[in-house]
């Protein structure tokens, strides 16, 4: 397995990072994730242009432009062989003696990539439908940065695999928020798909982005709005996304059936739009 770490391809168990890292020490820093179907990038620009932005607002210097930044994916890729699966990036505001504050003489970023092969289309779960629990939103005031902290995500998805169930949907001032690693989605009555605004309460996601387009271009009535817990457990159809899960099927929300307890049919058909478009 070959892995990038600052300007070098490397076998995985080459690279090293030194553990004064304000990535290691901080979570000082920030990463993305593009999907690889056949080979090639879904949606790449627009994660791109989101790293871009992440790094802006916590001043790390974007060490590539887009062009250098899919130069080595696509080399990252090849390299390892990868049809189908994850190219994850990160970027770190680099190795500094330990002090809260930004280092005054500077540093280099620490930029690590890395390949996982997965199967990303004929994923079991998006057949079956994922279940998902509620849990309480214990995360900061700026989820709209792809921050690597993720010590409330981490606890929210144990919780969920604790419960046995796919993913745990994130709650604050009794509306969902977004999912621990995705944003969430319910189709209510008459086509009304319905998703929280953009804010700095969560990330804003790529793929929902897409869904959101395809969505319009399928006839769907779209409502940016937040989301009552007790509308999600009366919804029609219930689904969320990522570049890791495309578009998931919801059957189940804390124990409750959504719809009839399979996979709505409006959510089936965003799926496919979806994975169409990406190839
Ligand atoms: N997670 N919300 C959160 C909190 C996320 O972590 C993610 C993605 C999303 C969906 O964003 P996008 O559609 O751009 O992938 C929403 C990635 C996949 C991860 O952490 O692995």
């Amino acid at each position: 397995r070959i892995v990038y770490l600052n300007g070098q391809f490397l076998p995985y168990e080459e690279a090293r990072v030194p553990i004064m890292d304000r990535g290691f020490l901080f979570a000082d820093g920030i990463y993305e994730v593009s999907a690889i179907i056949d080979g090639k990038l879904v949606d790449n620009a627009a994660h791109l242009a989101r790293l871009d932005r992440s790094l802006g607002e916590i001043g790390i210097r974007n060490p590539h432009d887009a062009a250098g930044w899919e130069r080595l994916q696509t080399e990252l890729v090849a390299r390892n062989g990868v049809v189908e699966g994850l190219v994850y990036m990160q970027v770190t505001r680099g190795v500094a003696e330990r002090d809260f504050a930004f280092p005054k003489a500077g540093t280099e970023p620490t930029v690590v990539m890395f390949t996982q092969a997965k199967t990303v289309l004929a994923n079991p779960l998006a057949e079956s439908g994922a279940r998902v629990i509620t849990v309480e939103d214990l995360r900061w005031k700026r989820r709209d940065i792809k921050s690597v902290a993720l010590l409330a995500q981490v606890l929210a998805k144990q919780q969920a695999a604790e419960a046995g169930v796919a993913e745990a949907w994130m709650v604050e001032d009794g509306a969902v928020t977004e999912g621990s690693s995705s944003t969430a989605f319910i189709i209510g009555r008459d086509r009304v798909l319905v998703t929280r605004p953009l804010s700095t309460a969560l990330l804003p996601g790529i793929t929902r982005a897409s869904v959101l387009r395809l969505a319009q271009e399928a006839d769907l009535r779209i409502e940016e709005r937040l989301i009552p817990v007790e509308e999600v457990y009366a919804a029609q159809e219930a689904f969320y996304t990522s570049a890791s899960a495309f578009v998931m099927p919801v059957v189940e929300i804390d124990g409750r059936a959504i719809g009839d307890g399979r996979p709505g049919a409006l959510t089936r058909r965003l799926r496919e739009l979806y994975i169409e478009a990406a190839r």
